[in-house]
């Protein structure tokens, strides 16, 4: 028997296929044949695409992607819904709604009429703002919501919040060491964590580490580097990674000379090249103080010794981080910057949802470049390896320290320089005698508080640092 080409065809006709039991997409032809050379017509269908073909190589199939029609649905509660991290979360949200539902917001509360047009919006089941001096107001704002909704305050609000039983995964997009708690509840509640507050671990890391183990929750990161290190792990084998290799972008002022940086001014901190984010990790970005908090977040999420993370300056910000394994062999991950996309992938993991965002077009790019980092112009990357090193309360000692300088900096208290001098300083007092080696999470809370008083004491005028030329 032999075919003739198509005599006519009937197009976006569709046929069960008997491998994958699927119906796919493809066209009804009428073709002509020759049986024992007697001509007649046959109709055939033919598949549109070959997706439904198993891969011959074994690749990772845990996940599922959406053309296997996968039916991703998470319930979330959004922690720092109203900043940076929390409203793209919501952005993620309204482009995927079949896939999630928001069933608890929390804020600080400065930015109440914000939060009240997301509660309106989402409908969430339980609200709360951290500043117990706003529930009143919110809940006189929300006096004519037709539906019942929690509404609570201070850190039992956030808890509440975090603990939420119908919620499946908490984002904890909360700024500062003010996510740690509700971050612990969360983890004793069972809950799955998309994780983009970095002091949760950078502070609480010799907490965080058993409790997860524990209550065996997932811990999925949403921080682009982070995100991008657990997308090239995937697959790979235990005991094969041998590297991290971080990237950074440099920061505002990565193509300032470093002899310029003691006149540099708020405003110029402020405008990173690449990427828009809070104003807080905006100044960590200028410092490296951003990169440090990585290493040490890193080192917590991937088990990694710290001498084997390294950080590379990538001033374009395409390679989100790479990873490299036993056997020399280096993975990448790469796409725009833009925080949706490893948000995404932690909401959504292990699977891989649709979304209709650019696709990355290297010939656009044109060039990917790497330098060492300058560790005159930046201090802070060496104060956060020294501190992760050391360990026990010292990583929090060190983010408190930052955070309150890096406010005293906004603030116009001190200038840019003398961020990693307050820093520095604090870590040298805490070495003397308050340090702890394995601390509970009232060491690290205590450590976290008394640094802060610390840090928001010291005048910097006068001290001269150990770890920068730039004195
Ligand atoms: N933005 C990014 O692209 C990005 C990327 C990676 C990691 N991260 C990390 O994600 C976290 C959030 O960053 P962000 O840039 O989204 O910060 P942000 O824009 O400043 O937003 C912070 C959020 O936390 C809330 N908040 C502040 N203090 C609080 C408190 N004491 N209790 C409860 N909520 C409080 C704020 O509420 P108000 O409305 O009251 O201010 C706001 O909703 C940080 O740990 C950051 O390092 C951010």
């Amino acid at each position: 028997m032999s075919f003739s080409p198509s005599l006519l065809s009937f197009q976006n006709s569709y046929s069960l296929c008997k491998r994958c039991n699927k119906f796919i997409k493809g066209s009804l032809q009428v073709v002509l044949t020759r049986q024992r050379k007697r001509p007649s017509f046959r109709i055939v269908f033919v598949a549109a695409t070959t997706k439904h073909l198993s891969p011959v190589a074994p690749v990772q199939t845990k996940g599922c992607s959406e053309s296997e029609n996968v039916k991703v649905h998470r319930k979330i509660v959004v922690l720092g819904s109203t900043g940076s991290i929390g409203t793209q979360t919501l952005e993620i949200v309204d482009a995927r709604p079949e896939n999630f539902q928001v069933v608890g917001l929390a804020c600080g509360g400065s930015r109440l009429d914000q939060f009240v047009s997301q509660i309106r919006k989402y409908q969430p089941k339980i609200v709360a703002v951290s500043d117990m001096s706003k529930v009143q107001e919110l809940q006189t704002l929300l006096k004519d919501l037709d539906y019942d909704c929690q509404i609570g305050g201070g850190e039992q609000g956030l808890v509440d919040c975090a603990c939420f039983p119908e919620s499946e995964l908490v984002v904890t997009g909360i700024v500062g060491c003010a996510g740690l708690i509700p971050t612990v509840a969360a983890i004793k509640a069972g809950k799955d964590i998309c994780l983009a507050n970095k002091e949760t671990l950078i502070a609480g890391g010799p907490v965080i580490a058993p409790l997860v183990e524990k209550h065996r929750v997932n811990v999925l990161p949403a921080d682009s580097e982070h995100s991008a290190i657990f997308q090239c792990l995937q697959g790979v084998p235990n005991g094969a990674l041998s590297k991290i290799i971080l990237t950074a972008s440099g920061g505002a002022f990565r193509d300032t000379p470093v002899e310029d940086l003691p006149y540099v001014t708020l405003k110029d901190a402020l405008k990173h090249p690449n990427w828009t984010m809070g104003a807080k990790i905006t100044i960590d970005s200028a410092t490296l103080m951003n990169k440090g908090l990585e290493v040490i977040e890193a080192h917590f999420l991937f088990g990694t010794a710290y001498d084997n993370i390294q950080v590379v300056v990538h001033p374009q910000s395409i390679i989100h981080s790479m990873i490299e394994l036993c056997d020399t062999s280096v993975i990448a991950q790469m796409g725009w910057p833009d925080m949706r996309l490893p948000l995404l992938y932690a909401m959504s993991w292990p699977h891989r949802l649709l979304l209709p965002y650019s696709s990355l077009d290297l010939v656009k790019v044109g060039t990917l470049s790497f330098k060492e980092p300058d560790r005159n112009k930046y201090p802070c990357l060496d104060l956060a390896y020294e501190a992760g090193k050391r360990g026990g309360t010292m990583p929090a000692v060190l983010n408190a320290a930052n955070e309150e300088a890096v406010f005293r900096f906004r603030n116009n208290e001190i200038s840019y320089l003398e961020i990693a001098k307050v820093i520095e300083y604090t870590m040298g007092r805490h070495e003397i005698g308050l340090f702890v080696e394995q601390p509970s999470l009232d060491d690290i809370l205590h450590a976290d508080q008394w640094a802060r008083s610390v840090a928001r004491d010291f005048s910097p005028k006068l001290h001269v640092m150990k770890h920068s030329a730039v004195a």
